[in-house]
């Protein structure tokens, strides 16, 4: 699948739950705290469907996402299911870790039985290392948890494990480079990403936006310059470097000061409630649950993909007229 400026699509995030047991600031705010209703949401069944077709369509990367994904019940049978279509190469989760440490059967955490399902790489949100910080920022007091999710996930051996830390003015500018130390003692890539209106504007204020640039200027005046990893590429938009004399690499993703940020974009979301959005960062989104329950066939639904796709943007929106309409939770990061 291709759209019309050349980005080649291989890459799902599906949402799976617009529920979360934290409430990030960013993510969340006050005002849009409503669930969906259960029926507003795609079954299992439902999902593995529009994955198989996306898969059929060259999709060879799924990252289930949420809301937080693991309150989902049933979540562990579900991924064990994504490898077993044709074309699924890579299955990724994001999450906030929460639950990682979880034991589900005596002896087995949650991120053993997800890395025997067949996740290979976890994102997990950590935006500071301070209990007390994490509490204002989550309103949550689960940053213990989180802290046992993280080591239940290395004692599982994931190919991949990835930290995400949202940038927040007088929230965490102190953090980076305790963060970056835990990131390397623990040999994690960390990821620092700018702060996008999703759900709401007011993150966009002066008072709480820190960019890329101002970030990665605080950490070189601590370490020295960092060393461009121009090779090395993930799935998504990151840039990576390495931390000067280490192994030790940390990435950026700047959606809002990065003008180049959706050049080699290959993403398609579905969300919990069954629409297709080609960008997080545009108001577009097209229902796919709707022919899906009227019985569209294979076929159909397939076209409805590519229709999707060809009206993916050449760049998102956050930067000048976007309007939040739905909160990021409901889009799954
Ligand atoms: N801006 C940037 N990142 C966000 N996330 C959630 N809301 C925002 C936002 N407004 C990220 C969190 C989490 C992932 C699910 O999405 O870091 O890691
Ligand atoms: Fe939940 Fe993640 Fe949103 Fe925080 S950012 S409220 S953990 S979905």
């Amino acid at each position: 699948m291709q759209d019309r400026y050349g980005h080649r699509i291989s890459y799902l995030r599906v949402s799976i739950t617009d529920r979360c047991n934290e409430r990030c600031t960013y993510c969340m705010p006050l005002e849009l705290q409503e669930w969906l209703p259960r029926e507003g949401i795609l079954t299992f069944e439902e999902t593995l469907r529009l994955i198989r077709i996306a898969a059929d369509l060259g999709v060879s990367k799924v990252r289930v996402t949420g809301g937080e994904p693991l309150t989902r019940r049933d979540v562990v049978d579900f991924v064990r299911r994504i490898p077993e279509i044709l074309g699924i190469k890579s299955i990724g989760l994001s999450t906030n870790g929460t639950l990682l440490g979880r034991e589900i059967a005596p002896g087995k955490t949650m991120a053993a039985a997800l890395r025997d399902a067949g996740v290979q790489s976890v994102n997990i949100s950590l935006d500071t290392l301070d209990r007390e910080v994490y509490s204002q920022i989550t309103g949550r007091d689960f940053h213990r948890q989180v802290l046992s999710g993280i080591d239940a996930a290395i004692a599982t051996g994931f190919e991949q494990i990835k930290l995400n830390t949202v940038l927040m003015r007088n929230r965490n500018e102190e953090q980076l480079i305790p963060l970056i130390e835990f990131a390397g003692a623990h040999d994690l890539i960390l990821r620092f990403i700018e702060m996008m209106p999703v759900s709401t504007t007011d993150v966009l204020d002066e008072n709480n936006f820190v960019s890329i640039l101002e970030t990665k200027r605080s950490i070189e005046s601590f370490y020295g310059t960092l060393i461009p990893e121009t090779e090395f590429r993930t799935n998504g938009p990151a840039t990576y470097y390495q931390i000067p004399g280490r192994k030790q690499r940390v990435g950026f993703i700047g959606a809002m000061t990065n003008l180049h940020f959706c050049e080699n974009c290959n993403k398609l979301r579905l969300t919990c409630d069954g629409k297709l959005r080609p960008c997080l960062g545009s108001y577009l989104e097209f229902d796919i649950m709707k022919p899906l329950r009227a019985g569209a066939t294979d076929e159909e639904l397939r076209q409805f993909f590519v229709h999707v796709v060809e009206r993916k943007p050449e760049q998102h929106d956050f930067r000048d007229n976007y309007q939040p309409n739905r909160r990021m939770i409901a889009i799954g990061g």
